[in-house]
């Protein structure tokens, strides 16, 4: 499916947005080929000329609407509201076949989005796969964090739980969860993700709660490669 780690093409699938926009950020400084992906051209070009800034010229991130941006890249990433999360796959399907979809979306429904309200396929990655049927692999994995400080330098309190179509896809997948600079847990198979999925509305409860803006989760009593570092 893929290449050596540094020579992969991501593509992020409304990277024009926040959680996007500084997954792709941390990507790129990471020496991965990025694209942002959007429904106007113009904005992916301008979002991409945004974290370019950033990165001092370090790295080169390209835009382009979400269908050419998909048909690039090696492993696509969506990061969209859950009320676009169908049209936009539906959209980019013929061109995400052989390939690895990270889905990062999170099935919120406003204005309740403190109370976990999940699809009818169990999650929004579930209803992905059953979207995108045989041809893709489909791994889910973000959930938890908080967009807020993806542009930063600071270590960001939340590890993440990666759960997928297969081993494959959840190893490929942890890989950019270290390339991000985050702690990456493999969590199981697909159906898992209700629960991450659903741990998103739960830390929104928290934050209400308790005056936080970014709660997130950590893994104890278990060590693995990057945590024994
Ligand atoms: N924000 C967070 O902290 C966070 C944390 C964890 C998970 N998530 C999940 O990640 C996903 C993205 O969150 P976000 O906060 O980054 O969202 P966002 O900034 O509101 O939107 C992301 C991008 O999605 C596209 N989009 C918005 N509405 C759309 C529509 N109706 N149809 C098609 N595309 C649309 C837009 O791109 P274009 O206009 O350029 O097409 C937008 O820039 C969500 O599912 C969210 O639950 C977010």
């Amino acid at each position: 499916m893929v290449n050596g780690p540094l020579l992969l093409t991501i593509a992020v699938l409304g990277g024009t947005g926040k959680e996007g926009k500084g997954l792709a950020y941390r990507w790129a400084k990471a020496g991965y080929r990025v694209l942002i992906g959007s429904r106007s051209s113009e904005k992916a070009v301008k979002a991409a000329g945004e974290i370019m800034q950033l990165l001092e010229g370090s790295s080169s991130v390209v835009g382009a609407t979400n269908l050419e941006v998909a048909g690039q890249a090696d492993i696509v990433v969506i990061t969209v509201p859950y009320a676009a999360h169908r049209d936009t796959l539906e959209s980019v399907k013929d061109v995400l076949q052989d390939k690895l979809l990270v889905d990062v979306t999170v099935p919120l429904v406003p204005p309740k989005v403190s109370k976990v309200q999940m699809p009818a396929a169990g999650s929004a990655a579930q209803e992905a796969k059953e979207i995108l049927g045989e041809g893709a692999e489909v791994a889910a994995a973000f959930q938890n964090v908080s967009h807020e400080l993806l542009l930063g330098e600071d270590e960001i309190e939340c590890d993440v739980l990666v759960t997928g179509t297969s081993k494959k896809a959840r190893t490929e997948t942890l890989t950019l969860v270290e390339a991000a600079g985050l702690t990456g847990w493999d969590a199981g198979p697909l159906e898992n993700s209700v629960v991450v999925e659903g741990l998103t509305s739960v830390l929104i409860n928290i934050n209400k709660q308790y005056g936080s803006t970014y709660a997130g989760i950590r893994i104890t009593g278990a060590q693995n490669k990057q945590t024994e570092r």
